[in-house]
């Protein structure tokens, strides 16, 4: 797959390329990846790419011009290319949408800078807008990052492990069960017994149950917008049934100071 970025800043990009997974990608063959500057397509001595907004206001828009000639130059070296731009308007990216762009051929990631970019280049030239949160960043240089790591790590053949991609959180829509590794004890806390046991098929539950338990604490809305199993609603039951018995036992055995209170009138 093929990774094109347009930025004011290409030499952020640099490290990022050079290291961990991506720099494994690229050494692997499986993704090439460049930063276009688009300084490069400006005009002028002063290679100016933003200007006033028209209708006045603070802040400064990216200029069509030199946009529109970096996206034509990333196009002819991946025509095949979706055209993204990094923006807090786009749609919201999650893993759904990274497994969605991880089947294109190419992605071409406009950074804006500054208040935006021109909006007749929205209309002519991107494909889609993509916001990696409801936040504001200053410019979408970090966005892209997030975007082709989460891509990148889809790809058929980057990640170590076969499956590890479609194993860990969000592919399956659940958080991630913990993980462990030595020593076997670590300031008096134990290993859970099950991971020593050498026994697959117990690690396997244990994992799933672990899973979605840390989803029911942490991020229950998970769970509320996917289908359930049969197997995890089992284990959604016990575990409601073991904090319920907890509850009720704390519940029958504390004192509650406001009825206390009211008895005394
Ligand atoms: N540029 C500024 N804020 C952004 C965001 N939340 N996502 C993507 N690009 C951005």
């Amino acid at each position: 797959m093929d990774f094109r970025v347009l930025t004011i800043f290409p030499d952020l990009f640099v490290p990022f390329w050079n290291h961990g997974m991506i720099r494994r990608a690229i050494d692997q063959g499986r993704i090439t990846a460049a930063a276009i500057d688009i300084r490069d397509h400006a005009d002028g001595r002063h290679r100016v790419t933003d200007d006033r907004p028209y209708g006045g206001g603070s802040g400064m828009v990216m200029k069509p011009e030199p946009l529109s000639r970096a996206i034509s130059k990333a196009k002819e070296q991946v025509p095949e290319a979706v055209t993204v731009l990094l923006s807090p308007r786009g749609r919201v990216f999650d893993q759904q949408a990274a497994r969605e762009l991880a089947t294109v051929g190419g992605l071409i990631l406009v950074c804006g800078r500054y208040e935006g970019v021109d909006e007749r280049i929205c209309r002519t030239s991107i494909d889609l807008e993509v916001s990696v949160g409801d936040y504001v960043l200053t410019g979408g240089e970090i966005a892209a990052m997030i975007v082709i790591d989460a891509v990148v790590r889809l790809l058929p053949g980057v990640l170590g492990g076969a499956d590890s991609a479609q194993k860990d959180s969000f592919s399956e829509d659940l958080l991630e069960h913990g993980h462990y590794t030595r020593p076997a004890e670590y300031m008096g806390e134990a290993v859970p017994e099950v991971l020593l046991s050498g026994h697959h098929g117990e690690i396997e539950n244990w994992r799933r149950e672990m899973s979605l338990v840390q989803t029911v604490l942490k991020r229950p809305d998970l769970l509320e917008s996917r289908p359930l199993d049969r197997r995890a609603i089992q284990v959604l039951k016990k575990w409601g049934r073991t904090i319920e018995r907890i509850v009720d036992a704390q519940d029958r055995g504390c004192a509650d100071p406001s009825s206390g209170d009211e008895s005394k009138g």
